[in-house]
């Protein structure tokens, strides 16, 4: 593959699987270089720099990383920082669903780490990447958030309210660092087929299914191509949106 002129560099947090590794690829395999960030997933995280290696003499890199642990990612950004001298895009794709309990169910503590695990690894990417993007007078920041969060979801209820609290964080910080040439935009999927929803009851697939002209969930795939659009192709007028990608499921 020949190399692209405009290659950027992307983290992408939560790469190893679903969505986030499907960003990779499809980034990847636009010359892009990417970083990205896993938990647990060690084994799949070696299998993803090897696809791409595969694929693209474009550099890739994976990191162990907790995205909720503010000084982890902050050294992950100094390392980054000093292998590309830049950080062009951050997807901030990691995210848990919870255990589907009813919110009286649920123990208080369970309820917290599923909104404060999601919503703090927005915050500390933003935190520790914003100055370099403000220095650079560039910057792309994109979140993934969910339909849950536009219309919430019984069993759902921190993960719905995290969700919702990323959009309205991203809408108030565009409006902070857009003046410094940085976008913020949110990516909303519907019911995308990943091992999140793997565990879903077959009578919530299909109540839902019930409800999409198209019948079908959507893949991890479909939800890339919006987030590389967002990265390499989107005017940067276009600020503080949150794109919803659900097959119609919401409307
Ligand atoms: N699937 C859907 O239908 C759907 C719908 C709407 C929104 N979303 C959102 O899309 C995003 C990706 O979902 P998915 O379905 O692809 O999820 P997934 O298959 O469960 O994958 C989650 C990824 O996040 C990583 N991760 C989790 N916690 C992390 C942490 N604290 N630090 C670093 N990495 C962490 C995991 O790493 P390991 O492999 O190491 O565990 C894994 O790579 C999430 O934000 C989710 O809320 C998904």
């Amino acid at each position: 593959m020949q190399p692209i002129t405009d290659s950027k560099v992307v983290l992408v947090t939560g790469g190893t699987r679903g969505i986030g590794r499907a960003i990779c690829l499809k980034l990847a395999s636009l010359g892009h270089t990417v970083v990205f960030t896993y938990i647990t997933n060690e084994a799949l995280a070696q299998s993803l720099v090897e696809e791409i290696n595969a694929m693209t003499h474009a550099p890739v890199m994976a990191y162990r990383c907790d995205m909720t642990k503010l000084p982890e990612v902050q050294k992950l950004f100094k390392e980054i920082k000093a292998a590309f001298k830049r950080v062009d895009a951050v997807v901030n794709n990691a995210g848990i669903l919870g255990d589907g309990k009813p919110f009286m169910m649920s123990p208080d503590a369970d309820w917290w780490h599923v909104f404060q695990t999601n919503v703090s690894s927005v915050t500390n990417t933003c935190r520790a990447v914003l100055a370099t993007m403000i220095s650079q007078r560039k910057g792309r920041i994109i979140n993934i958030t969910s339909l849950s969060g536009q219309k919430g979801n019984p069993g759902q209820s921190a993960y719905s309210a995290s969700k919702s609290a990323i959009v309205t964080f991203s809408r108030s910080l565009y409006k902070e660092v857009g003046q410094f040439g940085i976008t913020v935009n949110c990516v909303s999927p519907g019911l995308i087929e990943t091992d999140m929803t793997k565990e879903l009851s077959e009578d919530y697939f299909s109540s839902r299914m019930s409800k999409t002209p198209l019948k079908r969930k959507g893949t991890p795939e479909e939800v890339a191509n919006v987030v590389s659009y967002l990265i390499c192709e989107a005017p940067t007028y276009m600020i503080g949106q949150e794109l919803t990608i659900d097959g119609g499921i919401g409307g």
